[in-house]
């Protein structure tokens, strides 16, 4: 990754290498149980066959990577790829990488993979920040063999995902809003719209594109209570990147705040939010 200022993602790639990217890697252990629900979906539309070869897009802390490499079997091989040092080194310490396992620090839209040796192309929540999309998916597109698969998974819209939009609401009473970004724009809400996620696809090349809806109730607490949700919002999602770089008063106020909206859905030591996802397979025919 030298010359990443001069990249298309130069922006995304600075994000997940800066605090963003360090905060999800310290919370892996908790960010993989929050978003087990979501692996268990992916894992189970993914359909790995022992001996398959797999690359997990934006794989993060390397918790569905993982996960494929034991479907995958002894004869399989998974590439997580990502362009977050933090986490991919995270991704390291959990599970050392071997000949079966290997993680690439890289920009996956970009990335010169071996043309047409990969089944199935993976994704938990790596593949909404690419600047041109059409291009970075003709670009995972050629590694996959003829009939080779696409499954990853998206946020819908922020008005079906409270889990993640409450607490920035809260947050802004606040602080100034994040800068309006346009729905094209990289970012976790960029394949929302089902319209633009066909038309994406479509253009890069991929057939028998199907997107389902999900909905989740997600324990933002991960069984911890109120005070581990407020830290949760605080840590990583829209509220987090509001709030980054403001003092400590401004912060501990709207923590407080945010406490107020996420009280209401504290039941013992959970506390559970509606959100919602798409299911997004597609083929190389
Ligand atoms: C929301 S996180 C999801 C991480 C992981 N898949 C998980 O579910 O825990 C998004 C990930 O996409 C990665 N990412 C963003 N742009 C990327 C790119 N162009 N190439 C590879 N990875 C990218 C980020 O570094 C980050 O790890």
């Amino acid at each position: 990754m030298t010359e990443v200022a001069r990249t298309p993602n130069a922006d995304q790639i600075a994000y997940w290498n800066g605090p963003g990217g360090q905060r999800w890697a310290d919370r892996q252990r908790l960010q993989d149980e929050l978003l087990e629900p979501v692996s268990t979906i992916l894992l189970d539309r993914a359909r790995v066959m022992p001996g398959e070869r797999i690359i997990d897009v934006g794989c993060g802390c390397g918790a569905t990577t993982r996960a494929f490499a034991e479907q995958a079997g002894p004869s399989g091989y998974v590439l997580g790829i990502d362009v977050s040092a933090p986490m991919l080194e995270r991704a390291g310490q959990v599970a050392p990488q071997t000949g079966r396992v290997e993680f690439r620090l890289a920009d996956a839209a970009e990335y010169q993979f071996r043309p047409g040796r990969f089944d199935l192309i993976a994704s938990r929540f790596g593949v909404m920040f690419f600047a041109d999309p059409v291009s970075a998916f003709a670009n995972l597109r050629k590694a996959l063999r003829p009939l080779g698969r696409l499954a990853f998974i998206c946020w819908r819209e922020p008005r079906f995902n409270p889990w993640l939009m409450a607490p920035l609401q809260a947050a802004y009473k606040h602080v100034p809003k994040l800068p309006e970004i346009g729905p094209e724009d990289p970012g976790p809400f960029a394949f929302a719209s089902e319209e633009r996620v066909h038309r994406i696809l479509g253009q890069a090349g991929f057939s028998e594109v199907a997107m389902e809806a999900c909905e989740l109730a997600l324990d933002i607490s991960v069984g911890c209570g109120l005070d581990a949700a407020v830290k949760s919002a605080l840590e990583i999602g829209p509220a987090s990147r509001a709030l980054e770089g403001q003092p400590v008063e401004v912060i501990a106020a709207a923590a407080n705040s945010i406490r107020e909206v996420l009280a209401p859905f504290a039941r013992e030591q959970t506390v559970v939010l509606p959100a919602s996802i798409w299911i997004v397979t597609a083929r190389n025919l």
